[in-house]
């Protein structure tokens, strides 16, 4: 069965700039929850009909078809006559979902076809089409949908459209439809613009099919949840809501601790292994992994980064692009970013920034510091306050340090540097010299202390 996503409206109720399908729900675009629960439904032949106003969503998916909407004010019949146009030689059924309803679930997609086989089979009949619908609460701004005694369609009335009886109906037309491509197309061909909008309804295509006494057969969504139409900021809010508990309840199931899911955030690329602890509002953003035992703490922001077993992320620990290896501690407060590693059993911890660094395993920098574009050996302690100097004000330079080092505290090395294993960097040392394996470094001004001098100053 092909797919045809409605993707070529200008939203105008979202007041924006921009498409309404390119915002921002749980770090991917609208748009792109569409079409993945398309795809996770078992539909891979799938046909965007898009606008020169909303072509930019090209940028942001894959393995998809585009065909464009002349007029993105037409109408959903004219953006489905739009694919129709270019697919004269397909005959089958489509699976046509408004590109604003990224909450239907895949498997209610999967259910929805399991119907259409179902009635074909049972019943013997091939419906002109099926619709999606939920009964909710505040019905206002959908179509409202009219059924006889065995559950078909009789007519589905827009708002603008309704009688003030017709609008109290609480059961909703979702913009998720099957049609037999001949039917569809005879039905958009033989009705007229709304009078109210100038749009070419696809729903007033139904209504025409129904009116001819063909099947228009009515399928229930799972959860009212599912059929949220993002037109509004409001609605983008409400739906980001929805997917974020969805998410978490998933992962829950799955055997991960939340403490106040309701506060997490975890985007729907990220996986997390079995018994991780995650603390109040956390943040998992793009394809991070979170590895078994793993403890996130409250506050803590983690992007495209490996979170290997046992590591614990204290609160307040912004992690981007990185590789936290097993049994490290990072944070509180810490900061850790672009390709930087840390190795198994290190601690990162208080106001300490990592950037482009390698941190092999049992490493201490707990307070304090800037390590950038270094390497830090095995067992090395890097004492507070200690920065890395890796930019002259025009280049990037490295720091190495070996194995088993100590760094003492407030020492600044002027990069490109190289410190060896074993070597002692006395605190307060401004190093710009490559120091030899198992050395003493110290650079400091003698320390005078002049009896009495103190008292005398401060009593003059
Ligand atoms: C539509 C349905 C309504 C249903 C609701 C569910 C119609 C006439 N009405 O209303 O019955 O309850 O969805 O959410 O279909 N689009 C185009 N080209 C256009 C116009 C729209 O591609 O010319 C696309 C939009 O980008 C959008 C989708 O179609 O993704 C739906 O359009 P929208 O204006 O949001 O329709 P609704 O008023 O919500
Ligand atoms: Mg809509």
């Amino acid at each position: 069965m092909k797919g045809v996503v409605l993707a070529a409206g200008l939203g105008t109720r979202f007041k924006s700039e921009k498409s309404k399908l390119l915002h921002p729900l749980l770090g991917k675009p609208v748009i792109w929850h569409t079409v993945n629960s398309l795809k996770r439904g078992g539909i891979n032949d799938i046909t965007l009909v898009i606008s020169e106003a909303t072509e930019e969503i090209k940028e942001h998916l894959e393995g998809v078809e585009y065909v464009y909407q002349d007029n993105p004010k037409g109408g959903t019949g004219d953006a489905l006559l739009s694919f129709l146009k270019q697919n004269g030689d397909y005959h089958g059924y489509l699976f046509v979902i408004n590109g604003d309803t990224p909450l239907v679930k895949p498997e209610t997609i999967k259910n929805m076809i399991a119907f259409l086989n179902l009635t074909e089979e049972y019943e013997g009949i091939k419906p002109s089409g099926i619709v999606m619908t939920a009964s909710i609460e505040n019905p206002y701004g959908y179509g409202r949908v009219i059924k006889d005694d065995e559950n078909h369609l009789v007519a589905i009335r827009e708002e603008k459209d309704a009688t003030e009886k017709e609008r109290e109906i609480k059961e909703v037309n979702s913009g998720v439809y099957i049609l037999k491509k001949d039917d569809t197309e005879k039905a958009l061909k033989a009705i007229k613009p709304s009078k109210v909008t100038g749009e070419l309804y696809l729903t007033e295509a139904l209504n025409y099919l129904a009116e001819k006494g063909l099947i228009v057969k009515v399928f229930n969504a799972s959860e009212p949840t599912e059929i949220l139409g993002i037109n509004t900021r409001l609605d983008l809010a409400i739906a980001e809501s929805v997917l974020r508990i969805r998410i978490n309840l998933e992962w829950m199931e799955r055997g991960v601790t939340i403490h106040s899911p309701e506060t997490v955030w975890i985007e729907p690329k990220v996986e997390i292994d079995k018994d991780v602890e995650i603390f109040p509002n956390a943040f998992l953003k793009g394809k991070t992994k979170i590895g078994k035992n793993a403890v996130i703490g409250t506050g803590s922001v983690i992007e495209d980064t490996i979170i290997e077993e046992g590591v614990t992320v204290e609160p307040y620990t912004i992690i981007k692009n990185s590789t936290i290896k097993e049994k490290a501690v990072v944070g509180p407060f810490a900061h850790v970013r672009e390709n930087t590693i840390i190795g198994e059993g290190s601690h990162i911890g208080n106001f300490v920034e990592v950037k482009k660094c390698t941190i092999e395993r049992d490493v201490k920098a707990k307070h304090l510091s800037y390590l950038g574009d270094a390497t830090v050996g095995r067992g090395t302690n890097i004492g507070a306050g200690t920065v890395t100097a890796n930019y002259d004000g025009k280049k990037k330079h490295k720091t190495n340090i070996g194995e088993q080092a100590f760094i003492g505290s407030n020492s600044l090395l002027i990069a490109p540097i190289n410190i060896g294993s074993l070597s002692y960097i006395a605190g307060g040392s401004v190093i710009n010299k490559d120091v030899p394996e198992g050395s003493l470094a110290v650079e400091r001004a003698e320390l005078k202390i002049l009896k009495d001098k103190g008292k005398k100053k401060l009593q003059k």
